[in-house]
């Protein structure tokens, strides 16, 4: 006799069965990991805010890598954090600026490591917004000269890719052709295509010290409210040259890997980003959940929406979790 409904649950049989249909995984090498980096020496202090998260000096940053590199991560994030602050976010473009110290550092050590640059101003401005400033007003075209002579600083410090997060109109136009006459048509852009003004960032604006002094970030970073405007973001960075579309946050806004996913074809990156994992690390300090389970179905949620690769503070706990 047939069946007058279907049986699902075959498939759900047993662990085997089930790692035999899985659709989605998340791998080491999906993960990029961030990193802050700070002046001075012997400093490693944890950022209040985000527990098991570090401000490094150079030579603690050394220690650290280790620990990544045997983890069996493959790609970071590159955030400086400078001591000295301007209008015009000068320490940004500096050859010798911390950003650029850390990823010589690291290059030099690990060649095979990618180091992703970030390239914004908002931790460089004494103002801390991502772009100059006239009469309170973030400026879009001067800021796109600054932003490409950061982009080139990094890239000649060894950065593999260049990640702009400012949100500046042709920022990767800008960016693209400034790498291209530096000589560095090679280096790829992993442009923030999709970055809202969220509330999410807190924590990270305290680990950057990138908090704006007035006003937000709402002329430049997108509403939270709008999907159809990201893929019109979306479409003018790979216009200009975007060779990998990021989605921040990505917790809150799923809807937006998958709706880059079916209209793109470079790859798709998810920032798991600061709230997001301060509130799993605030749940899971109170014993209010299971921490690795809540984060690998997260991070497998990303996968399945349509991300290929996913920033996360969480890296080195997945990779210590996938490797048992
Ligand atoms: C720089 C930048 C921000 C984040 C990454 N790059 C902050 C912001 O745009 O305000 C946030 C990352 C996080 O919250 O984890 N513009």
């Amino acid at each position: 006799m047939t069946s007058k409904f279907d049986r699902h649950r075959r498939l759900r049989s047993s662990a085997a069965m089930r790692n035999l249909v899985r659709e989605n995984h998340v791998h080491i090498e999906d993960l990029i990991y961030p990193l802050f980096v700070v002046e001075g020496s012997n400093i490693k202090e944890e950022i209040p805010s985000m527990p098991g998260v570090y401000h490094f000096s150079l030579d603690m940053l050394a220690e650290e890598m280790k620990e990544i590199v045997a983890a069996g991560i493959q790609s970071v994030l590159m955030f400086g954090v400078p001591e000295f602050k301007d209008a015009c976010g000068s320490e940004a473009y500096n050859d010798q600026a911390i950003t650029q110290q850390a990823i010589r550092q690291i290059k030099e050590s690990y060649p095979e490591m990618i180091v992703i640059a970030d390239t914004c101003l908002c931790q460089y401005t004494d103002h801390g917004h991502c772009g100059v400033l006239h009469e309170g007003e973030v400026v879009n075209d001067e800021t796109l000269k600054l932003l490409a002579a950061t982009a080139v600083s990094q890239a000649k410090a060894g950065a593999d890719i260049i990640a702009p997060s400012n949100m500046m109109d042709g920022f990767v136009i800008a960016i693209r052709e400034g790498l291209d006459e530096a000589g560095f048509a090679h280096i790829p852009i992993m442009s923030y295509a999709v970055k809202y003004a969220s509330s999410f960032y807190g924590p990270f604006r305290d680990a950057a010290h990138s908090t704006p002094q007035s006003g937000d970030r709402k002329s430049y970073q997108m509403d939270p409210a709008n999907a159809r405007e990201g893929l019109l973001e979306a479409a003018s960075d790979v216009r200009e040259g975007a060779d990998f579309l990021i989605v921040k946050p990505a917790l809150a806004f799923m809807d937006m890997v998958l709706r880059l996913r079916e209209n793109f074809h470079v790859p798709i990156v998810a920032y798991n980003v600061s709230a997001e994992y301060s509130m799993v690390k605030a749940a899971a300090a109170n014993g209010w959940i299971d921490e690795e389970r809540i984060v690998m179905e997260t991070l497998v949620g990303f996968k399945r929406a349509g991300a290929d690769l996913i920033i996360t503070y969480h890296a080195k706990d997945v990779a210590k979790w996938l490797t048992r």
